[in-house]
C-alpha cells in the first residue's frame, strides 16, 4: 500500500479507480505480494532443514484463484473439509499435495477423503476404526495435541493445549499409531496445529519439541519411521502500527534445530519437515475497500459504513483489531470516532474509539488493512447484506476475482412449499 498526493493505492491500483469499477465492499489482493511471502517463508525454512515442504491452509482465503498463486509456488492444500479438497483438486492439487486436517470428521467425509487418496491428518484415535471400514490409506498421520497452544488472536484460536477440541492427548497418541500399524498401515507422518497468529519466534522450537518428545518415543517403541512431521501453521502476522514481525529467520533456524537434535535423539530417521502456514500468506497481501454512507451524532460521532462484521467479521468475534485508512484525508487532524457496519447487531459497531482523521465525510473510501486471511471466507450475508467481491492486482492491473453477491444468491437453494405461495 502506498499513499501518492493523498491517494490510497495497492499494489499500484488506485482506490478510487477499484471502487469506481468494482464498487464497495471489495476485497483486494496483491499477487506479487502473497508470492513473496511465500517465497520469503519457503527459503528461510528450507535454508536450516532442506527437506522441507509446504502446504497452504485453503480455509484462510479460498478464492481459487489465490489458491492457484500458491500452487504455481509450490504449495500444497491443506484442506479442512471434503469440498475444500474438491476446491484443491480443482486447481490441480491432489494425492500427497493435499492435507485432509478435518476434525469430528463423518462417514462421510472419511469416505470422500480415502476416494480422493489425499494424506489424512485423523484428528482422534477413535476416527480409524470407522475409517479402516472404508478402506486402508497407504499413508496415515495424526493430529497431537502435545499439551500447549497459544495465539496473538487470543483463546479464540489456541488450537492446543486442555482446552482445545482438537487432537489427540499426548498419553493416547502411541495407541492411535499401534492401531494404525496392526491394521497394515505402513507408512506415516504426524501433525499438530497449535496456535494461529504467533510472532514470538521462540514459540515454533518450543511446540516442536513437545511433538518430538511425543512421536521420538512412538518411533522408538513401536519401530516407526515417520516420513513426516507437520508442525501446522501459526506463523503470525502484526495488525497494529509498530507491532514487531516474527523474526522468521529465527524461528527456522530454532525450530530446524530442535527438530533435528530430537529426530537424533529419539533414533528417527531424518523425517521431512511440513508446515501449513496461510496467514502468513495473504494476511498482508489483502485489503478490504469500503465506504462512509452515513455519520451521526449521538452520544458520540459514529461513522456508518459498508464494512461491518458481515463483511470482516474478526473484529466482532475476536476483538481483533484491523488498522484503517481513509482516503484523501491521512494527514487531517484527527479526533477519537466510533466505526461500525450496516448491521441491526451493535456488536457490529466494531471499531468503539479510534483517532481518524476529524473531517471524515459521506463519500469517503476506507481502506482496512490485513484483510487478505480469514476475511472473504469468514464472511456472510446476515440482514441481506450480501457477500463482497473480490479482485486481484498483478503488475498494476485488477481483475475481478470474485462477483459482489447478488438477491438470487441470497435465495438460492431455498424453497417455498407450494401452499405457503397462496
Ligand atoms: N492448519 C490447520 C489445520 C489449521 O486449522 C489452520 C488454521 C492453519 C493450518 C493455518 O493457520 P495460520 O498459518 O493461518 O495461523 N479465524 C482465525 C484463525 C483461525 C485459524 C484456524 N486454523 C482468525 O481470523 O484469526
Amino acid at each position: 500500500m502506498e499513499i501518492r498526493n493523498g491517494e490510497i493505492y495497492l499494489g499500484g491500483v488506485s482506490v478510487e479507480d477499484i471502487a469506481s469499477r468494482f464498487g464497495t465492499p471489495t476485497y483486494v489482493y496483491d499477487e506479487a505480494k502473497i508470492r513473496a511471502n511465500y517465497r520469503r517463508a519457503y527459503t528461510t525454512f528450507k535454508k536450516y532443514y532442506p527437506d522441507f515442504e509446504m502446504f497452504y491452509a485453503v480455509k484462510c482465503c479460498n478464492n481459487p484463484a489465490i489458491v492457484n498463486i500458491l500452487r504455481q509456488e509450490g504449495a500444497g492444500a491443506d484442506c479442512a473439509s471434503v469440498n475444500e479438497i474438491l476446491l484443491a483438486k480443482k486447481v490441480g492439487l491432489s494425492g500427497t499435495k493435499v492435507m485432509f486436517s478435518g476434525n469430528f470428521l463423518s462417514d462421510d467425509d472419511i469416505r470422500q477423503g480415502l476416494e480422493s487418496g489425499v494424506i489424512f491428518n485423523l484428528d482422534d484415535i477413535s476416527i480409524l476404526p470407522r475409517l479402516l471400514k472404508f478402506g486402508r490409506p497407504e499413508m496415515l498421520s495424526f493430529r497431537v495435541n502435545p499439551g500447549y497452544g497459544k495465539s496473538n488472536v487470543g483463546d479464540f484460536v489456541t488450537n492446543a493445549g486442555p482446552g482445545a477440541k482438537f487432537g489427540i492427548h499426548p498419553d493416547k497418541v502411541i495407541d492411535a499409531y499401534r492401531m494404525a500399524k496392526e491394521a497394515g498401515i505402513k507408512r506415516f507422518g504426524a501433525h499438530m496445529m497449535t496456535g494461529s497468529c504467533i510472532t514470538d519466534a521462540d514459540y515454533f522450537p518450543f511446540v516442536t519439541g513437545l511433538l518430538m518428545d511425543i512421536i521420538g518415543r512412538v518411533s522408538k517403541e513401536l519401530g516407526i519411521d515417520f516420513e513426516f512431521v507437520d508442525l501446522g501453521g501459526g506463523l503470525g502476522i502484526p495488525y497494529k502500527p509498530n507491532e514487531p514481525a516474527l523474526d522468521l529467520d529465527r524461528a527456522a533456524r530454532l525450530t530446524a534445530e530442535m527438530f533435528s537434535r530430537k529426530a537424533a535423539e529419539y533414533g528417527m530417521k531424518a523425517p521431512q519437515l511440513k508446515l501449513e502456514p496461510a496467514r502468513y500468506f495473504v494476511g498482508n497481501a489483502g485489503w478490504l475497500v469500503g465506504r462512509v454512507h452515513s455519520i451521526k451524532e449521538s452520544y458520540k460521532k459514529i461513522v456508518g459504513t459498508d464494512i461491518g462484521m458481515n463483511t470482516l467479521a474478526r473484529p466482532a468475534m475476536y476483538g481483533s483489531y484491523h488498522h484503517i485508512y481513509v482516503n484523501r484525508k491521512e494527514n487531517c487532524p484527527r479526533e477519537t470516532l466510533g466505526l461500525c457496519g450496516q448491521l441491526c447487531e451493535n456488536t457490529d459497531f466494531w471499531v468503539k474509539e479510534r483517532e481518524l482523521p476529524a473531517n471524515i465525510a459521506e463519500g469517503d473510501l476506507i481502506v482496512v488493512e490485513n484483510a487478505g486471511a480469514y476475511g472473504f471466507g469468514m464472511s456472510y450475508q446476515y440482514n441481506g447484506r450480501l457477500r463482497p467481491a473480490e479482485v486481484l492486482i498483478n503488475d498494476g492491473d485488477a481483475e475481478l476475482i470474485r462477483d459482489r453477491e447478488v438477491f438470487e444468491d441470497m435465495v438460492r437453494h431455498t424453497h417455498v412449499p407450494e401452499r405457503l405461495n397462496q
